[in-house]
């Protein structure tokens, strides 16, 4: 047995910067949303690590639930941006302030097209937070709401995110060996 350490190239945010980090919006969040319905909402698989955390460190009362959404074509997906909803919310949005709680924006072409699809139900509000994301990647007109930390344009897994389904549960964000890649 070896450890999924010895295929981290090199560590990009570490358990405690993000520890820290999730503090810090969970009470801003806590603030902004006082008297708010709060509704947060992850995007299965990778803003579940993430949503676990943030909402152990929100302090007002909130709901939360989950979605699994899937883009058409495979490798088509960024030319057509079409997003299928695969699961979803059990919660009726109308009214409610929906954040979506996700791992990273990277491109933005499947948020940027489930955020219509949502505002469409009538929630108050529809807003975005992300721990991570890579503005150099950015195809779509999106930014988070709330951001924990940018990454440079490198392939990153941990904290939620995976590479062939692996890696979501190292505690810390970091780069894969090239080796693990090609072999
Ligand atoms: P996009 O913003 O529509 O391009 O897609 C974002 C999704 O791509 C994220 O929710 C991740 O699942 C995945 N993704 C993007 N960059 C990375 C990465 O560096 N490592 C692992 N998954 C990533
Ligand atoms: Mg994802």
């Amino acid at each position: 047995m070896q450890g999924m350490d010895q295929d981290i190239d090199h560590i990009l945010v570490s358990e405690e910067q993000l520890r820290q980090k999730v503090a810090e919006l969970g009470a801003q969040i806590s603030r902004d949303y006082e008297g708010c319905d709060l509704l947060m909402v992850s995007i299965l698989k990778g803003g579940a690590v993430f949503m676990a955390d943030l909402m152990r460190t929100v302090t007002i009362p909130c709901a939360i639930d989950f979605m699994v959404v899937s883009s058409y074509g495979g490798a088509n997906t960024e030319s057509t941006g079409l997003v299928k909803i695969v699961k979803d919310l059990d919660a009726d949005l109308s009214g409610k302030d929906v954040l979506i709680v996700e791992d990273i924006l990277d491109t933005g072409i499947t948020l940027s097209n489930l955020l219509p699809m949502l505002r469409l139900r009538n929630p108050n509000s529809v807003r975005l937070c992300t721990i991570l994301s890579k503005p150099s990647r950015r195809k779509a007109d999106i930014e988070p709401d709330y951001l924990g930390f940018e990454v440079p344009d490198e392939f990153v897994v941990g904290y939620g995110l995976d590479f062939d389904e692996k890696y979501r549960n190292l505690p810390y964000v970091g780069v894969l060996k090239p080796e693990i890649y090609t072999r």
